[in-house]
């Protein structure tokens, strides 16, 4: 596990921007994960930058959301379809028949989601995928309590993430309580992942991710398993970690050895 403080916000995403971009160009036919949330609209805004300045094309690249609410309608502002197109999609040229999302409705939500599972491993597998994480320590919608070996599923939404995102409904409006999501073994299988993390809000559930012990009760802690996980903090969200001084060091060493 890498964790890595940064400067900014802007600094984070260049990083996380540059290692998608830098896989990009090994591998034209990358198969990306992606979230959505405030948090990653920062390397999204440099992958559409790369590709409108430089050129840089993403037409073989293949792409899976993490999750998506039950119940609303691909159009609504508040769908993750919607989000995606907006912030995402919209500037680059990755191929429309590439783009998935969790199953929302149908006659069998399970088999769908089980036909999902099928399309990841389909395409090869995903090659990194990207993160967020919760103020209750979920990943994707995989709330406290999830399977640590869960696949793509229904979740009934945790009142923290309710209360957390009520600011986007309009007063009365009714918000969604159920979203399928990648599960927590979903996302393990991905062959690298980067979380970020930003803002005070967000410190005690990072806290838990990278130096609590693994439990379903703190999603993210689940990452503690992976081979290849890279934490991109602000300095608010690492506020809570123990061991700040010793990823420093580490850090130092990594650009010392020529890492980036
Ligand atoms: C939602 C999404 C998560 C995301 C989280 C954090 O709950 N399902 O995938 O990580 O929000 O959002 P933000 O980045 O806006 O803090």
């Amino acid at each position: 596990m890498r964790v890595i403080e940064c400067q900014s916000t802007d600094e984070a995403a260049d990083l996380v921007a540059h290692e998608i971009l830098a896989a990009l160009a090994d591998k034209p036919d990358l198969v990306l994960g992606l979230a959505t949330g405030s948090t990653p609209i920062g390397v999204y805004e440099r992958l559409i930058a790369a590709h409108r300045e430089r050129g840089v094309s993403f037409a073989r690249v293949t792409t899976f959301n993490l999750d998506e609410y039950v119940g609303l309608a691909a159009d609504h502002p508040q769908s993750y379809r919607h989000f995606m197109r907006e912030n995402l999609f919209h500037g680059l040229d990755v191929d429309p028949a590439n783009i998935h999302f969790p199953p929302v409705d149908g006659d069998d939500l399970p088999a769908a989601c089980a036909a999902y599972e099928q399309a990841i491993r389909d395409a090869g597998g995903i090659d990194i995928q990207i993160l967020g994480i919760g103020s209750n320590g979920h990943i994707g919608f995989n709330e406290p309590t999830s399977s640590l070996a869960s696949r793509t599923r229904l979740k009934t939404l945790a009142d923290k993430t309710l209360s957390d995102n009520a600011r986007f409904y309009a007063e009365g409006e009714e918000q969604p309580q159920l979203a399928t999501t990648m599960g927590i073994g979903t996302i393990l299988d991905a062959k690298r992942i980067i979380l970020q993390s930003f803002g005070h809000k967000k410190a005690q559930a990072v806290r838990e991710a990278v130096e609590g012990a693994v439990s379903s009760f703190w999603p993210a802690s689940a990452l503690q398993m992976h081979p290849s996980v890279t934490f991109y903090l602000d300095r608010d969200s690492a506020s809570r970690l123990t061991m700040r001084d010793y990823y420093r060091r580490v850090r130092e060493n990594e650009l010392r050895l020529g890492g980036h």
